[in-house]
């Protein structure tokens, strides 16, 4: 039996395979509480019991299994109170290396058994969730999942963060998007999506970047620029219901704010131009943004701040913009891409667009870019066969569960994080 069950079970005797979380010690009792992955449970031994010696050596972190009966009690944290009818020890553990007060950067070191805590725990699950509503969300709409290769012979998203594999003589290098194998499925399948491992050499050590991280993209067929951002805002509004119709408890632990979920997940978000995003920082914050600069995160966070919900911001500077974002014909300075901005500070989360049919156009800014446009004659193909007009996005998983969450760092968002310093353990 797992904890969950422990309140249906009042009067009964059950049986709970786990660890010792925590013990304290009274005159004639000792306190034993022990975790599962349901959460924990508060277990009592008395003095005159034949395994009180067991109880009271036990170490933290031991594994074991206990047996008692249940009873109603206000005092116990969960409510309920277990009376010892057995408690067999499986493991001993060795003196556990966590303590209270430990540094972040030690608990990084010894992440294969903070992975136990209980907030690392609520945060794996609720990622759990995340990742199921994703698949989800887009099955449930006709999408077909579609995997792209890991390996990729040139870049997506810029040359400076690629990193480099030796492929037997040759070198190669680790996917900074699925995007363009999936703008050749869209002309068999239409509408694909998938998530998966996403490498980048971010040279900066942020709470929001990793180098190892999990992308969630869509591409699809026909679809412009005004209804693709209305997928991306569907999307997460459905992911933020899932995570409140499962993971209420994991939020709580965590002392997430579920009211200003509960508001993100009902709330209309705004699409605003480039230009007006630039208004409302400069005007309203003080601050001096030209045209033609990168919003930076501390841009981005006024922005969402002055809506108080995810905002999509559209038409960005093309000059700025990856080779695949197109001109619009209207303002050839403006391209068909847009971000979209989480609020409380957490910044871009989604990024996507129209894609560029015009190949001469993405010739140029290649070349503009130091790169062989000749790497991507198979991409180019994709424009001379029947081409269609055809938008998607990525969404970071890590930075939006950690902005679910309400994590301090993206680190935690994911079991064994990486980035420029650290890929161990
Ligand atoms: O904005 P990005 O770079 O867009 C693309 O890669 C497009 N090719 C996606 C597409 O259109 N199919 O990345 C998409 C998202 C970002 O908005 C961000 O949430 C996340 O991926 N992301 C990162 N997350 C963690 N660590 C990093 N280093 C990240 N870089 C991007
Ligand atoms: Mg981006």
């Amino acid at each position: 039996m797992n904890i969950a069950k422990v309140p249906e079970s009042v009067g009964k005797e059950i049986e709970i395979k786990g660890w010792i979380w925590r013990k304290r010690e009274s005159k004639n009792i000792i306190f034993i509480i022990l975790r599962d992955a349901d959460g924990i449970a508060q277990f009592t031994v008395k003095e005159d019991q034949p395994f009180f010696k067991d109880a009271l050596e036990v170490t933290m972190e031991s594994s074991v299994i206990m047996k008692g009966v249940v009873h109603k009690d206000e005092r116990s944290p969960s409510g309920y109170e277990i009376k010892t009818t057995s408690l067999e020890i499986v493991q001993t553990a060795e003196r556990y290396p966590i303590t209270k007060d430990q540094s972040t950067e030690f608990l990084l070191d010894v992440r294969h058994l903070w992975l136990r805590s209980r907030n690392m725990t609520a945060i794996m699950k609720i990622r759990s969730t995340v990742v199921g509503a994703i698949h989800e969300f887009f099955r449930g709409r006709g999408y077909i999942e579609f995997d792209p290769p890991i390996f990729q012979p040139s870049q997506c998203e810029g040359g400076s963060t690629l990193f480099e594999v030796k492929y037997f003589d040759k070198k190669v290098y680790l996917t900074q998007s699925w995007q363009l194998y999936a703008e050749a499925a869209v002309f068999a399948l239409e509408k694909v999506y998938d998530m998966s491992p996403t490498f980048r050499a971010e040279k900066s050590k942020t709470t929001r970047h990793l180098s190892e991280f999990w992308m969630a993209e869509m591409e699809a067929a026909w679809m412009k620029l005004d209804e693709v951002t209305e997928v991306a805002k569907d999307e997460i509004r459905f992911i933020i219901k899932e995570v409140l119709k499962k993971n209420k408890p994991e939020l709580e632990i965590l002392g997430r704010d579920i009211k200003k979920l509960e508001h993100y997940s009902k709330a209309e978000y705004p699409t605003i131009k480039y230009r007006e995003a630039l208004k409302i920082i400069n005007e309203k914050y003080g601050m001096n943004v030209r045209w033609g600069k990168d919003l930076r995160t501390l841009e981005e966070a006024k922005i969402a701040d002055h809506f108080g919900v995810p905002v999509i911001v559209t038409h960005y500077p093309t000059e700025i913009m990856g080779f695949y974002k197109p001109p619009s014909k209207e303002n050839p300075e403006e391209a068909l891409c847009f971000d979209m901005i989480a609020p409380e500070g957490y910044c871009e989360i989604v990024g996507g667009s129209e894609r560029s049919l015009d190949v001469k156009d993405m010739e140029k800014r290649l070349k503009a870019d130091g790169e062989d446009p000749g790497s991507y004659e198979w991409y180019f193909d994709l424009r001379k066969y029947g081409s269609v007009p055809h938008s998607g996005y990525g969404m970071g998983v890590e930075r939006v569960v950690a902005w679910l969450c309400g994590l301090d760092s993206i680190r935690d968002a994911i079991a064994f994080p990486r980035n420029m310093i650290r890929f161990k353990p």
